[in-house]
């Protein structure tokens, strides 16, 4: 789906720029810079000129053709220097070692021991953890944090502390809110989760110089496939298997990955620890070979997960010796193994007959090539494109600004009750802020973090602008005394009380699954005590990756705000500040439809809507393949879509047809017989187009930005989603402006669902389409 919009656009002026630049400027200047190390890079003919002979070292050359070069010049013990992360060196063609593991979910992360922080950089721009990002529903800033985090990365490569090669994003379908790596995900949307890894790996890779094979620096998109459990009630992702019908894997799983390729460019794909229907996924032919490599047409390495083939070996009892779990990964059309395992076992592999070198060499070209289009064999990177980029260009006033920007428009509204938000800092004499959150740094950023920048934590946000009295209440989020009395006595004295609450990493994180979605602890008392003591607003402040059910404080009236934050970055503290105090009008979602939601799954569900465990096998079954707006059919607190603005927009139609025609061959089975879907393979089906045009206008008296969704629901065939994604687009509107925004829809790509056996088919009959707050129905016939 392609969608287009005009609107007037403004230059953003933040008054606090100038602040953000001040506190950079201290801040750097404490750091003396150190004597800089400096990058890692092959063929360095100016110390070594007898390099400049060899093939591989001549970038006048293709990349294939030096690949080739380089993998004959290697014995079979060479080559198997190069399957593993930490990849040797062979000093006699010039080639250091080379570390591949380094991380960027939302920033340079210091996880991964290709990159450090040290006293030349000591931090680099810390943006909200990526589930807050999506939630921003605005793809052109997917795109723009992934152009500063690659420069921060090279700037930093430049100096000796990173790699080139980042295993992020990690676009996993947030299946289940109780997963502790939600958090790092897109949320559960297929459609979103392809376009923010697609744009967040462009962000990364693409170059300014316009040549489209070469890499700024690499992206992977992880963990491949079908993975959403870490460590649940003893089922951990070691071991379980997801047993998933071809329905379930193209429809939900799958999408993001195929986008991340086919659309991203993406130069690696990681296969995950689980199984999928009882093999391996880094152990698959068919997932790695016929699908990444085949069908999607990587052009890029395929990496394990870290150790995949020793989880698959020594805790799946995969295969009966080591040499046929190194043979059947790489056979598979494994490239790149993080851990050692095929460092170790490929060569008696080789020697049993196992695999041919043939297949070793294939391995090690893609890896090879990966390294040439980051120009690592290009010589002194000095020399290069971004050769010139460096501590100077990490942690700047822009960079930093951005993940302020990035924090304010992932932040969701959900509650705002008649003269609640926002507060007015020139009326505000005192405010009460309560809870175990609101002076929390390190749990701004999440997981897979870096050191950041600095950090504003809510309390300073919020007390830049007005007096404040703060009080934890707990003495951390596991909550389990509140300081109920003496945060009542606060709240009753004050103008209005924030309460910053939820969740960290203790709660949930990596090898780390909730086995429920309440607040920890005793939170939910401690809120509902402050609120009934309090005079005036009362703002609720949920920090967290996953959903909690808020019910509670949706129903209670003194509790006249709720406000979603996600793990906001390094300056959440300041864009929460922002957002209380009305500077900043958070984006609206469309009002009004009562989606499950989950960008943003906060809902309710029933203790039998788990997991379902068979002898350690983890079924996506129908009861799981309920949750997520798209099947969910239960009640809900907040839908996927929802948040409020401080504006009010009314929405239009001002084109759509109502029937669209597919035409067919004459001999078409669907004459002779009837048929409730066509194949959209069918020729018949390309190009099949029409227009959506709507008129959006701000009739509110705050600017603010708008997110126009457009979902359909499809005639009921084929156990179908109840209503899926198929487009959203982003508007800015000033105060009483209007602006209209255009969707093309493709029929057969946009509206097709995904039948029993994988295939996508356009169901015939009536589709309903949610367009904005308005509906409208389309007729498919044949
Ligand atoms: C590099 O390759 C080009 C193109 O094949 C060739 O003309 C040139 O001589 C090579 N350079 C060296 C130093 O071998
Ligand atoms: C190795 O190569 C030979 C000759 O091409 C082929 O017959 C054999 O099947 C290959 N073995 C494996 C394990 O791929
Ligand atoms: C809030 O956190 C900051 C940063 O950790 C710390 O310097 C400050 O003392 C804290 N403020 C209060 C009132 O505890
Ligand atoms: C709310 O406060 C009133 C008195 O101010 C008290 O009577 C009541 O029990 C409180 N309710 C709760 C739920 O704490
Ligand atoms: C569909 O449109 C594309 C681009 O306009 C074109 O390349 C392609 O040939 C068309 N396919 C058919 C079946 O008409
Ligand atoms: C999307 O994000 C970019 C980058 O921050 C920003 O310039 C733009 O205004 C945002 N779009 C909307 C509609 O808010």
């Amino acid at each position: 789906m392609a969608s287009f919009s005009s609107q007037n656009r403004v230059p953003k002026v933040s008054v606090f720029l100038f602040f953000s630049l001040i506190c950079f400027l201290l801040f750097s200047s404490s750091h003396v810079v150190l004597a800089q190390s400096s990058a890692v890079f092959a063929c360095d003919v100016v110390s070594n000129p007898s390099l400049a002979s060899f093939g591989f070292c001549n970038t006048s050359l293709g990349v294939s053709d030096r690949v080739v070069d380089l993998v004959e010049r290697l014995t079979l013990q060479e080559k198997i220097l190069f399957l593993v992360n930490s990849a040797g060196s062979v000093s006699r063609l010039g080639i250091p070692k080379y570390e591949w593991w380094s991380e960027a979910l939302h920033g340079v992360s210091y996880v991964g021991p290709g990159t450090h922080f040290s006293s030349v950089v000591p931090g680099a721009t810390s943006f909200p953890q990526v589930i807050l990002t999506a939630a921003s529903f605005n793809t052109s800033l997917f795109v723009a944090i992934g152009k500063v985090v690659s420069t921060e990365a090279r700037a930093m490569y430049n100096v000796g502390l990173a790699g080139l090669t980042f295993w992020s994003p990690n676009i996993n379908i947030f299946r289940d809110p109780r997963w502790g790596r939600g958090q790092e995900t897109p949320g559960e949307d297929p459609l979103l989760s392809s376009k923010y890894g697609s744009g967040y790996v462009k962000g990364l890779q693409q170059r300014d110089d316009g040549n489209t094979d070469g890499l700024k620096v690499a992206a992977c998109c992880k963990h491949y496939t079908a993975y959403d459990l870490d460590n649940w009630k003893g089922v951990d992702r070691y071991h379980f298997n997801a047993v998933v019908t071809k329905q379930d894997l193209d429809d939900t799983f799958q999408p993001p990955f195929k986008s991340c390729v086919v659309d991203g460019n993406v130069a690696s794909v990681m296969c995950s620890y689980n199984k999928v229907n009882g093999i391996p996924t880094c152990a698959d032919p068919d997932l790695l070979s016929g699908v990444i490599r085949g069908q999607w047409k990587l052009n890029g390495y395929i990496v394990t997960d870290c150790d995949s083939i020793d989880v698959f070996y020594n805790s799946q009892h995969y295969t009966k010796t080591p040499e046929e779990a190194a043979a059947k990964a790489i056979l598979a059309g494994l490239d790149l193994n993080c851990g050692s395992f095929l460092g170790q076992h490929t060569e008696a592999a080789v020697k049993a007959g196992l695999v041919n070198e043939s297949a070793i060499d294939r391995a090690v070209s893609n890896n090879f090539a990966t390294l040439m289009r980051l120009g690592f064999f290009d010589g002194d990177p000095s020399k290069q494109l971004y050769g010139k980029l460096g501590p100077k260009d990490v942690c700047t006033a822009e960079n930093q600004e951005l993940a302020r920007e990035a924090a304010r428009q992932g932040i969701v509204l959900l509650k705002n009750t008649a003269g609640s938000l926002p507060l007015s800092p020139t009326a505000i004499k005192n405010l009460a802020v309560i809870g175990p959150n609101a002076n929390v740094t390190k749990t701004m950023i999440g997981n897979y973090e870096g050191t950041p920048c600095k950090y504003t934590t809510p309390l300073q946000g919020l007390a830049a602008s007005v007096a404040t009295t703060y009080l934890p209440g707990c003495s951390n989020v596991a909550c389990s005394t509140a300081q109920v009395d003496d945060a009542k006595k606060i709240a009753a004295a004050a103008d209005a009380t924030v309460l910053v609450m939820g969740a960290d990493q203790s709660i949930e994180a990596e090898s780390r699954d909730r086995v429920d979605i309440l607040l920890p602890g005793q939170q939910q008392l401690l809120i509902t005590a402050v609120a009934n003591a309090s005079t005036g607003p009362v703002i609720l402040v949920i920090m967290s990756g996953g959903g909690m059910d808020v019910s509670f404080a949706k129903t209670n009236d003194k509790i006249t705000s709720i406000l979603w934050v996600g793990y906001p970055g390094e300056a959440g503290g300041a864009a929460i500040a922002d957002i209380i105090f009305g500077s900043y009008n958070p984006s609206t979602h469309q009002p009004s439809q009562n989606y499950v939601l989950l960008v943003f799954q906060i809902f309710a569900f029933d203790s039998k809507s788990v997991h379902i465990i068979v002898e350690y096998e983890f079924e996506f079954n129908q009861e799981s393949l309920s949750r997520t707006y798209r099947f969910y059919t239960g009640e809900t607190v907040y839908s996927f879509g929802d948040g409020l603005s401080y504006s009010k927009f009314s929405h239009e139609l001002t084109q759509a047809p109502g029937l669209v025609s597919v035409p067919l061959e004459e001999n078409h089975v669907c004459y002779s017989s009837e048929c409730k879907s066509v194949a959209t393979a069918e020729q018949t089906c390309q190009n099949l187009t029409f227009d959506v045009h709507l008129r959006i206008k701000n009739t509110g008296t705050m600017s603010g930005s708008h997110t126009i969704f457009f979902f359909s629901t499809p005639p009921s065939v084929h156990n179908s989603p109840q209503k899926h994604l198929v487009g959203f687009e982003k508007v800015f509107l000033h105060a009483q402006t209007d602006s209209h925004v255009g969707f093309k829809v493709d029929v057969c790509k946009d509206l097709s669902v995904v039948d029993e056996l994988g295939s996508k088919k356009v169901a015939l009959g009536e589709h309903v389409l949610h367009i904005g707050s308005l509906k409208h129905s389309l007729t498919v016939r044949i």
